[in-house]
């Protein structure tokens, strides 16, 4: 794929400059931020990578919380790799930005963590398959991938806020999210059903983390 092929953070008719803005005014950012990072629970000395990092926020969350851990982001987006390397800088932060698919995460060593936000939805069927492979790929035994996101819209309230998400970022994308693509996958990947650990109602739709440990060698 291209570097010119994805879509970017604020959707294909708004510059990734609006993106932090949209994020916090339609998400709830800050509730399910802060579980996630709960979840991923960084530790000194742990590679973390951010899969889809966007402008940032989530990697300088991580190495804020926990600044003895090396944190990696993966984005095919220069805009959006420039505004987080601007915001590490701004908030006193070393992150490796690293430009690449969620396909290369992979490429990159092995990792102790691999986290993504807000990712999958956006992205074409064989990237989304390719993308959660890598991310598995990328763990180190014992490794633990976390992944939140928009996944099944079960209520009819849901789905319609999901609609929000659509107009931006296309319907070819992100319907196959709100038909359970992501459940599918991840249960195929593991072999067996990987349950949302936690889900939250937002305006734009309900936001699912799903957590994955892999087996010790
Ligand atoms: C909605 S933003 C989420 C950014 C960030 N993870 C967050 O939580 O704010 C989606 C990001 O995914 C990136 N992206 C798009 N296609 C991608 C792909 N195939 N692989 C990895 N990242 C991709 C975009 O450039 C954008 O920065």
């Amino acid at each position: 794929m291209p570097e010119a092929e994805f879509t970017p953070a604020a959707g294909r008719f708004l510059p990734t400059s609006a993106y932090d803005r949209l994020l916090a005014l339609l998400t709830r950012e800050a509730t399910w931020r802060a579980r996630l990072l709960a979840a991923l629970g960084p530790k000194p000395g742990e590679r973390i990578l951010d899969v889809g990092s966007g402008t940032g926020s989530l990697a300088i969350l991580i190495k804020q919380m926990e600044p003895q851990a090396i944190v990696v982001g993966l984005d095919p987006d220069p805009d959006a790799r420039r505004i987080a390397a601007a915001k590490a800088e701004a908030a006193g932060v070393e992150i490796e930005w690293l430009a690449g698919f969620a396909r290369d995460a992979a490429n990159f060593g092995l990792f102790d963590k691999i986290v993504s936000s807000l990712v999958f939805h956006q992205v074409p069927l064989a990237e989304k398959s390719a993308g959660i492979e890598a991310m598995f790929k990328a763990a180190r035994p014992g490794g633990r991938i976390l992944i939140a996101d928009y996944a099944m819209q079960r209520s009819w309230l849901m789905r319609q806020a999901f609609k929000i998400v659509q107009s931006a970022d296309g319907r070819t994308n992100t319907q196959p999210n709100a038909d359970g693509f992501l459940e599918r996958e991840l249960a195929r990947i593991c072999g067996r059903p990987l349950d949302a650990s936690w889900g939250l109602d937002t305006p734009t739709g309900r936001i699912s983390m799903f957590n994955a440990t892999l087996a010790s060698r």
